[in-house]
């Protein structure tokens, strides 16, 4: 009988973090036009569980695809990456790396899973299941921002790094440029990423996808006001805001932004700002970018890393590649 391990947990936040980094995003991004707000505000307890139901969703493709290639491939990923340790950004509940924890330990190769994640209670807990689940494993758990902590990622042994959902999809071309050269920087020759990436489709399946016939993704990218009037003291008043997702073609993303119907006066005290509104005027919340298959190794080379292979689901809708630092 192997030995369960006791998860290490570092939180490489400060305590105040979340906090002063809100009021930051909310100046910056509310404060200039077009307006606009990072993502990551979408995450707090209720938006997790809404983006848990999205999953779940028929509409909403990319979760499932993502896992049925992780559930058939996960042998022959172990086995190209050759990793002994797992780190995975943005890891959540770690919900479906489960099938690659599942081969890798197989194999008996996987020594590491280190999952880092901007949500401390979401961590603790996933670490500690994963823990029991794969004794044997050590489990280091770190508490950050994926963009900011790349420098820290662990070190030693054959390293992979997972970055699963499409969430590369959240960021804009230069943002993606400078995170997958500092992940590139951060790596040793041999040591791999495993990226997953949702793929450019028929512009209805992925408005359907972000436009859900029952109101979630709606409810989901309101919920960002909600954490404002939360948050910051923040006087959004929701009903006077439509849900306006669309599928910018030339930039190959879903755009997903909030509209004020009415003109309005938005006190934000927390961040010590109001904010005029037009009739009409929109606030960007999400971007949500879709890849063709040889742009995702262009980018890729054009930082390091060079395809080792990529795998899809039966309808080639969703793409999860393999590329080694060289
Ligand atoms: C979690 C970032 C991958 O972009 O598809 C789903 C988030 N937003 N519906 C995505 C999301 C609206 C999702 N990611």
């Amino acid at each position: 009988m192997t030995d369960i391990k006791k998860p290490i947990v570092s939180v490489l936040l400060e305590p105040n973090w979340a906090a002063s980094s809100l009021v930051v995003d909310v100046r910056r991004g509310l404060g200039s036009i077009p307006r606009s707000l990072p993502p990551k505000w979408l995450y707090d307890d209720r938006g997790s569980a809404l983006f848990e139901e999205i999953t779940r969703l028929p509409e909403y493709y990319p979760t499932e695809c993502e896992r049925a290639i992780l559930r058939d491939n996960g042998d022959e990923i172990a086995l190209l990456s050759g990793a002994s340790t797992i780190i995975e950004l943005g890891s959540g509940t770690s919900d479906k790396t489960r099938s690659l924890l599942d081969a890798f330990t197989a194999t008996g190769q996987l020594e590491r899973f280190a999952p880092v994640d901007f949500s401390e209670s979401t961590l603790r807990a996933a670490a500690a299941e994963i823990a029991v689940a794969y004794p044997g494993v050590q489990v280091e758990a770190m508490v950050g921002d994926f963009t900011l902590h790349v420098p820290h990622l662990p070190q030693g042994g054959t390293r992979m790094v997972a970055f699963l959902g499409g969430t590369i999809g959240n960021l804009y071309v230069e943002e993606r440029g400078a995170f997958l050269g500092a992940l590139a920087d951060s790596l040793a020759p041999g040591d791999s990423l495993l990226l997953g990436t949702d793929l450019v489709k028929d512009a209805d399946r992925l408005i359907a996808a972000y436009d859900d016939s029952r109101g979630i993704t709606a409810e989901f990218v309101m919920n960002s006001l909600h954490v404002l009037n939360r948050e910051l003291g923040a006087d959004f008043d929701l009903s006077a805001f439509t849900y306006v997702p669309f599928w910018d073609s030339r930039m190959e993303r879903m755009d997903l932004r909030l509209r004020s119907e009415v003109p309005q006066r938005v006190n934000i005290p927390g961040a010590s700002i109001d904010l005029d509104l037009a009739s009409g005027e929109e606030i960007r919340i999400e971007i949500s970018t879709k890849f063709r298959t040889d742009g995702i190794a262009q980018e890729l080379s054009a930082v390091g890393f060079s395809v080792t292979k990529t795998w899809f689901d039966q309808d080639s809708d969703f793409a999860v590649t393999l590329a080694h630092r060289v």
